[in-house]
């Protein structure tokens, strides 16, 4: 783990929150538990998380929690998305085993952008569409960090099963494409596989330039 200046206030090994980052890793349905994680745990979740930055204050994320019949639809849509209209043998195996895999997922939660295209702030600044995007992608991490601290285990897919035509009847949709669009499939569970620090690349890579303090 790379060590902190010993003059920043923000320290790698003891910022609590540091630490959380750090150890939050995608963890896939295949390696949860049969226990399920409450209903209340994750709305609760989804109330903080939605505290992200968000400009024109537009709240363009919409949040889907499904019950058990809803997340065995899903993984059964994403397996016939998966082997395509002529399957060969290993597109059949690969959808079969998506569709056993997320099927069984105790919880899946879809998160989805809300951005009416005919509004009068998309006509003026069609920014927003971009912008309200990454409002949801931030408010998606503070759901998964939020997670790795009450101990439930995630995945953000962008399995593509939105390409079914009988998706957005079973989550439950409201809006039509494209005013409103799937962000994030995020399964979650419980699970014992640790949160191991990723090594990435070095800091002089990624830090272009940077004044000296
Ligand atoms: C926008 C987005 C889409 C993703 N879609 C998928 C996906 O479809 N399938 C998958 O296996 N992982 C998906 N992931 C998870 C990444 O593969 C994962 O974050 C990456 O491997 C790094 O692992 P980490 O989250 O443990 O740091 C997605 C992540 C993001 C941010």
């Amino acid at each position: 783990m790379p060590q902190s200046p010993e003059s920043s206030s923000i320290q790698h090994s003891t910022d609590p929150l540091a630490q959380l980052i750090l150890h939050r890793r995608t963890i896939s349905p295949k390696h949860y538990s049969e226990e399920v994680p409450t209903p209340n745990d994750v709305i609760e979740a989804i109330d903080i998380a939605r505290n992200a930055p968000n400009h024109h204050r537009t709240e363009p994320c919409r949040f889907y929690l499904l019950d058990k019949a809803r997340i065995r639809e899903i993984g059964r849509l994403f397996g016939e998305v998966v082997r395509g209209d002529n399957p060969t043998p290993e597109l059949q195996t690969r959808g079969d085993s998506k569709a056993k895999q997320w099927g069984a997922a105790p919880g899946l939660l879809v998160v989805t952008q809300f951005t009416p295209r005919a509004s009068f702030l998309v006509e003026n600044k069609p920014e927003v569409v971009r912008e309200d995007y990454a409002t949801c992608c931030c408010i998606v991490q503070n759901l998964l960090l939020l997670f790795e601290n009450a101990g439930i285990s995630a995945k953000w897919s962008t399995g593509p099963v939105w390409e079914h035509p009988s998706f957005r009847k079973v989550v439950g949709i409201q809006q039509p494409a494209p005013d409103e669009e799937v962000v994030a499939l995020v399964f979650y569970g419980k699970s014992d596989l640790p949160g191991k620090v990723r090594p990435l690349s070095g800091l002089d890579e990624i830090l272009v330039n940077h004044c000296q303090g």
